[in-house]
């Protein structure tokens, strides 16, 4: 999703009184990145569900991609675990792994998760460029919008098509650009009103870029589609919230954010409203992919 730049935490959360190393996998090689991106979506955590309604209603869309049998299935940044559930009950029989780059995503995934569905669920702190699982493993990969906070996009597809069986499937969702274009254009620096710095809005990658890494990583099929979704919110404050609140952080790394920054903000979302509200845009790509 959106933000960059996820500022670094020192000492204990602010709410939780946990460290940092309580809120990521300690047993990960983690780069400087990771471990940004996994304590920014660890203090989302707590308010992950309530504020992430754009991002179930994408994981929806995964549904009609899914084989009718599934055996071993993987959630690759599984966040707090709804689509992982979804699956259990979609595939009685199976075993599944929710996988997270954030311990207290997992945390929340373990709170909501009852039995007998915790029985037959194991929750893993992991990397997706790295997975902790082995080769030939799972005959299903599912993934909603986590691979595009992974670097390197290859070496994702390469991981879940190594962990993957030959004849099994992954279907991804992940963003293109023109997603949160809207937050690009009211916190975008103008020459006008003399404001620094970037917008934090992630690089995406384009549809063809993922059908060549795709192949790359040695998918044998790969299809790709892309679509726009708008979500509508009251004020620039929900806005903020349905993207900060899911674990992004606020915009222009290292920048204090000023009372006329804020203002210009408002201002310039003000000229982008429908009758609708406020809208926030992503541009959705959904790749299904046969091993
Ligand atoms: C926007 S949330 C999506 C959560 C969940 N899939 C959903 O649909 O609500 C992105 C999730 O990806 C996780 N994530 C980010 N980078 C990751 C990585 N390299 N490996 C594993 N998980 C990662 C984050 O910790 C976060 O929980």
């Amino acid at each position: 999703m959106i933000a960059l730049a996820p500022s670094l935490p020192h000492g204990p959360h602010p709410e939780t009184g946990h460290c940092q190393e309580a809120l990521s996998c300690q047993e990960s090689p983690s780069t400087d990145w990771q471990r940004r991106v996994a304590h920014a979506f660890s203090r989302a955590a707590p308010r992950y569900r309530e504020l992430a309604r754009a991002q179930a209603i994408m994981a929806d869309m995964l549904l009609p991609h899914l084989p009718s049998s599934a055996q071993q299935v993987l959630d690759v940044g599984c966040g707090p675990g709804d689509l992982t559930r979804v699956l259990s009950h979609r595939y009685p029989q199976a075993s599944l792994t929710g996988l997270d780059l954030s311990a207290a995503m997992l945390v929340e995934a373990r709170r909501y998760t009852p039995a007998p569905f915790s029985e037959r669920i194991q929750w893993l702190c992991g990397d997706a460029q790295q997975l902790p699982l082995e080769a030939g493993s799972q005959d299903l990969v599912v993934s909603n919008l986590a691979i595009q906070w992974c670097p390197d996009l290859k070496q994702t597809l390469q991981e879940i098509r190594r962990v993957t069986k030959a004849g099994g499937k992954a279907v991804i969702n992940t963003l293109a650009p023109g997603t949160l274009q809207e937050i690009q254009q009211a916190w975008s620096p103008s020459a006008a009103d003399g404001s620094t710095g970037d917008t934090g809005v992630l690089a995406f990658h384009l549809r063809q870029t993922h059908i060549e890494a795709a192949y790359a990583a040695g998918w044998a099929q790969v299809t790709v589609n892309q679509q726009r979704q708008r979500f509508f919110y009251p004020d620039l404050k929900d806005v903020m919230d349905s993207i900060k609140g899911v674990g992004a952080q606020v915009p222009r790394q290292g920048a204090h954010l000023t009372r006329r920054d804020i203002a210009t903000a408002r201002a310039r979302y003000e000229r982008l409203r429908q009758p609708e509200g406020l809208p926030v845009s992503y541009e959705l790509l959904t790749l299904v992919l046969h091993a």
